[in-house]
């Protein structure tokens, strides 16, 4: 019967095999920790929302115009919405986002639609002789209320929450995806 059992200078290549691999891992997790956090660090923004609203309160309504810049006849007046925005590295300061049609009713509350068009995404005008908003593009029409007045929009103007606080009108600004008939948020 022949002994097998290794003898000193069989195991030492071993060794030194076992502790360079060890060292060849343990290197490769050190080097790949700042890879992964700098790589996080371009990813991150890019995953978050692409561009968002600045200055808006606990609810997302956003400041537009003073009260007192309301058509006094109650008539519907439109108002750029104004915002800074933020995108994933960059700031946008006092851009304009929209635009939406203000008014107050007999019974003072605040009314708000959003000038554009829910048929291809114009801005509507509002004629006041006859108290009805029409788009110019194709001629979609629509009742003080936001109702349709024909059948070329898919559905009514897209109204918005709207509030007064301390002299200021503040809207919860959205846009819609035109051409569809139901209300849906972009
Ligand atoms: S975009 Fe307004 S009618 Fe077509």
């Amino acid at each position: 019967m022949t002994d097998k059992t290794p003898t000193s200078t069989e195991e030492a290549p071993r060794r030194d095999f076992m502790t360079k691999a060890l060292a060849i891992v343990v290197g490769g997790i050190v080097a790949l920790v700042p890879i992964v956090a700098g790589l996080m660090t371009v990813i991150d923004p890019l995953l978050r929302r692409r561009s968002s609203v600045l200055g808006t309160d606990e609810e997302g309504f956003l400041g537009v115009t003073s009260a007192s810049s309301l058509d006094s006849t109650g008539a519907p007046r439109m108002f750029s919405v104004i915002a800074d925005l933020q995108d994933a590295w960059n700031k946008f300061p006092q851009t304009e986002i929209g635009s939406v049609y203000l008014w107050r009713t007999d019974d003072g509350e605040i009314k708000a639609f959003t000038a554009r068009c829910p048929h291809l995404g114009c801005t509507v005008n509002y004629k006041a002789n006859e108290k009805m908003f029409g788009c110019p593009c194709h001629d979609s029409s629509f009742n003080l209320d936001g109702t349709r007045n024909n059948e070329i929009p898919p559905r009514g103007m897209d109204a918005l929450e709207a509030k007064e606080v301390d002299g200021e009108i503040l809207v919860k600004f959205q846009k819609f995806r035109a051409g569809i008939h139901d209300q849906e948020p972009v």
